[in-house]
């Protein structure tokens, strides 16, 4: 990484505009959208329903296209690149966690787990260590041939966290990951969450409804009516550390 780029936030979305069309009407759900993210970042997004928090998600994900404007993560142009490219990129640098978990009933845990590795040249073997090691990371261990019907809500979310990492991303996207949860469990999944943003430099954009569930989060923003409003931010200082710490300093919702 040369040192321009690595001034640069990890993510920054700048000037999207973006709207659904209903037979002729066209609905704007963003008329000019800007946001930085830094590298190592832990970020709540929280909005009323309808507010375009899973569409920003999408954007994020490269599923949905801006009409107009920038999304780059990294080095990775998302606006500019085709289906395969971005599918591509996915499989490399994404992970995505659920509310409703989007486990294969058919399937048991280590092989839920694995599915993502199908895609990279790994042997066999290769695959069932990764995947031992992040069951293992999600407190899952020996529950590998066990399948989603017959595990809690917040054991098939682990099975969801570890799916999400189990190619080890730099970025995870949650939409409403403890939506479906009681109490306790979703306590345990944001604990986790936590744990893989502060020691495994996991990027993290989290959409939730919940103000416990972004207190989790270093930095919470609310999306009303197509804008971002910064509603806590914790001290730099209360950052852990990061390879990438000057970008730190390039947190903030983007001023135009
Ligand atoms: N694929 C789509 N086609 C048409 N309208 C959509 C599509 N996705 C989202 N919308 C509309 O965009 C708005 C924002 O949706 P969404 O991003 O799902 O909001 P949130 O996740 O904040 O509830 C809603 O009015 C929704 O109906
Ligand atoms: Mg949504």
């Amino acid at each position: 990484m040369t040192g321009t780029i690595g001034k640069e936030p990890y993510i920054e979305i700048r000037g999207v505009r973006k709207g659904f069309s209903f037979g002729a009407e066209k609905v704007a759900i963003f008329s000019d959208l800007s946001l930085n993210i830094a590298r190592g970042d832990f970020v709540a997004v929280m909005g009323p329903s309808g507010s375009g928090k899973s569409t920003l998600l999408n954007m994020l994900s490269g599923i949905d296209r801006p009409d107009s404007g920038k999304v780059r993560i990294g080095d990775s142009h998302l606006e500019q690149m085709g289906e395969s490219a971005k599918a591509a990129w996915r499989a490399h640098n994404l992970g995505i966690v659920f509310q409703f978990y989007n486990l294969l009933p058919m399937l048991n845990t280590a092989q839920n787990v694995e599915l993502p590795l199908l895609l990279k040249p790994l042997s066999r073997r290769q695959r069932a260590e990764r995947v031992d090691t992040v069951l293992d990371l999600v407190g899952l261990d020996g529950r590998q041939k066990q399948y989603p019907a017959s595990m809690s809500g917040g054991q098939q979310q682990r099975v969801g966290i570890a799916r999400a990492i189990v190619t080890d991303p730099g970025l995870l996207l949650c939409d409403e990951p403890t939506g479906d949860l009681d109490c306790k469990s979703a306590n345990d999944i944001l604990e986790m969450l936590r744990l893989l943003n502060r020691e495994l430099n996991k990027t993290i954009v989290m959409v939730t409804h919940d103000p416990e569930a972004a207190g989790f989060a270093r930095r919470t923003l609310h999306l009303n009516k197509g804008e971002f409003t910064e509603q806590f931010q914790r001290e730099p200082e209360d950052l852990a550390p990061q390879p990438h710490r000057d970008e730190a300093m390039e947190q903030g919702v983007a001023r135009q």
